[in-house]
């Protein structure tokens, strides 16, 4: 399966710097780097109209992904951004759930599978991200905890309406903290999420993957990115550097 690199750049960079940051790597992907492994940045969404225009232009092979979306379609909601207004904009994937949405604003499993049959709705590849906190991995409850958010944020898809999925294992404790998951354990929560996943009426081999997020940088990347059972890598800070982001992208054996 063509791997996936995604460049989550958080709440950084106002619309110029987004710009200047996209143009960057742009000039730094060696040619057709970009055919043979999918790679997404997922700016603010002041910068999403700025950096799409120069994609439509150049005719770029880079995807753009929202870093969330509104549970509600229209109406009296000030302040959110639709599934409508994404799609309009030619926004390939939308992240949700992604755990300081759960931490700092509340973010439930119910609310995330709003937001995941909305964005399936109108085509846009959710990437469902899941993770546990450092207690849950000590008290060794984790795996019942993960699939039970898989569980709750998947309800109601359909295999007639479902394209594309992207499941992100990003265990808590891993975010921002320079401490990575192992090998092994990304490997065994995959592999249990992925057997939990092919039951479901919705799955489709081809279009379901399975990626890691959790300080990952060049030197872990090598690894993680070239063990079969994982499709790519949410990167975090590292996507903010470059140099970082494209040692990362590299690192994938083609
Ligand atoms: P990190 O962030 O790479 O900085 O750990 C990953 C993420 O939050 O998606």
């Amino acid at each position: 399966m063509k791997k996936i690199i995604i460049g989550n750049w958080k709440l950084n960079l106002d619309h110029l710097e987004a710009i200047q940051l996209f143009q960057k790597l742009n000039y730094s992907l060696n040619t057709d780097i970009d055919e043979k492994i999918s790679i997404v940045v997922a700016p603010s969404h002041t910068s999403l109209r700025s950096i799409q225009t120069i994609i439509d232009a150049d005719k770029l092979n880079i995807f753009l992904s929202s870093q969330d979306v509104s549970m509600f379609n229209d109406g009296a909601y000030t302040g959110e951004v639709s599934s409508n207004q994404l799609d309009k904009l030619n926004i390939s994937f939308c992240i949700v759930g992604h755990s300081e949405r759960r931490q700092h604003f509340n973010e439930t499993d119910e609310i995330i599978n709003v937001k995941v049959n909305n964005l399936i709705n109108k085509e846009i590849t959710p990437i469902i991200c899941f993770g546990e906190s450092n207690d849950q991995r000590t008290d060794g409850n984790y795996m019942d905890f993960l699939i039970n958010q898989i569980e709750n944020s998947t309800k109601g898809l359909r295999k007639d309406k479902v394209d594309e999925i992207i499941f992100a294992y990003e265990p808590i404790w891993a975010i921002g903290t320079g401490q990575n998951a192992s090998l092994q354990d990304i490997v065994e929560v995959i592999s249990k999420v992925k057997e939990f996943i092919s039951k479901k009426s919705f799955f489709n081999e081809e279009k379901i993957k399975f990626i890691y997020g959790g300080s990952v940088s060049p030197d872990n990347s090598n690894e993680i990115l070239n063990s079969k059972i994982i499709d790519g890598a949410l990167v975090g800070g590292a996507s903010l550097d470059v140099d970082k982001f494209i040692k990362i992208i590299e690192s994938v054996d083609l």
